[in-house]
């Protein structure tokens, strides 16, 4: 079948198909990442739809919006070999009426962690997810677990304003070295990806230790070493985002926020139980 491209509501509804539909929401400058979402959705629905939209509603004034990754072409080629059905590609004027005032808010959940670098992020994010949404009327949605609050607040927004959407996450795709997949890594020079490692390395030294005080150290003790500048590591319990105690017992996620020369990365690791 032909990769069909939507560029506004009237083509997606023309496009729309039969059976179950899955949507893979991205800002495109597709890697492997993707693609394994992608699978997840092909083998899972009749329909796979992915949306590529760089959201200005999710950049701040001095971050990367207009040097975020554009590969229109490479990303179609990508859609093309895992047999997505339909590319949703809107423009900034098609998504965002110029009069707009209403937008989703990400609560508590959107200010912590994450959302104390990057404020109004999380708000801006969740509202382009629920457009798309709205758009779309997919019945899944797929989403990387390597912006694990990301996928937290969808999680959130969806049970708090009941989007009859069914939310599944991709474990994150990594380097054999162990480096995160992210659109933004095609920024770092050699050395900073060299740096960069000091991340998963730091999540990994963490996840080996029992109970919070001795992940943190661990984990801390391996970033302090890089030439990074750190922006948090935490270890936040999985639904809600907030720090977890030294007396905590049960799941966390250990996560970690860093710039690389001029690059902001994240990464993270979920953890089964991190008592003692
Ligand atoms: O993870 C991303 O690429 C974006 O935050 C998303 C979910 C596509 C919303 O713009």
């Amino acid at each position: 079948m032909e990769l069909i491209v939507a560029r506004n509501r009237a083509d997606l509804v023309k496009a729309r198909g039969e059976g179950r539909l899955a949507l893979v929401p991205t800002m495109g400058a597709l890697h492997e990442g993707h693609r394994s979402l992608i699978r997840s959705a092909r083998a899972a629905a009749a329909q796979v739809v992915v949306s590529i939209f760089v959201n200005p509603l999710q950049f701040g004034p001095n971050e990367d919006f207009s040097r975020y990754p554009r590969t229109f072409d490479a990303d179609l080629d990508v859609c093309r070999e895992e047999g997505v059905d339909v590319v949703f590609a809107p423009s900034v004027e098609e998504m965002y009426d110029p009069a707009r005032q209403v937008g989703v808010s990400a609560g508590r959940m959107g200010a912590i962690v994450e959302g104390v670098i990057r404020p109004g992020h999380f708000d801006g994010m969740l509202t382009v997810v629920l457009k798309l949404f709205n758009l779309v009327q997919p019945d899944v949605a797929y989403f990387g677990q390597k912006d694990a609050q990301q996928l937290a607040l969808i999680r959130r927004m969806v049970a708090d304003l009941d989007v009859p959407v069914e939310i599944v996450a991709g474990a994150t795709v990594r380097e054999p070295d162990g480096l995160a997949l992210s659109s933004r890594n095609r920024y770092l020079s050699p050395q900073e990806r060299q740096a960069a490692l000091a991340l998963s390395s730091a999540l990994r030294a963490g996840a080996a230790e029992k109970g919070p005080a001795a992940i943190r150290a661990a984990a801390l003790a391996v970033l302090k070493q890089a030439p990074i500048e750190l922006d948090y590591l935490a270890l936040v319990e999985p639904g809600t985002f907030e720090e977890v105690p030294d007396s905590y017992a049960g799941p966390a996620i250990l996560a970690v926020a860093a710039k690389v020369g001029t690059t902001r990365l994240i990464d993270n690791i979920p953890m089964g139980n991190v008592g003692t």
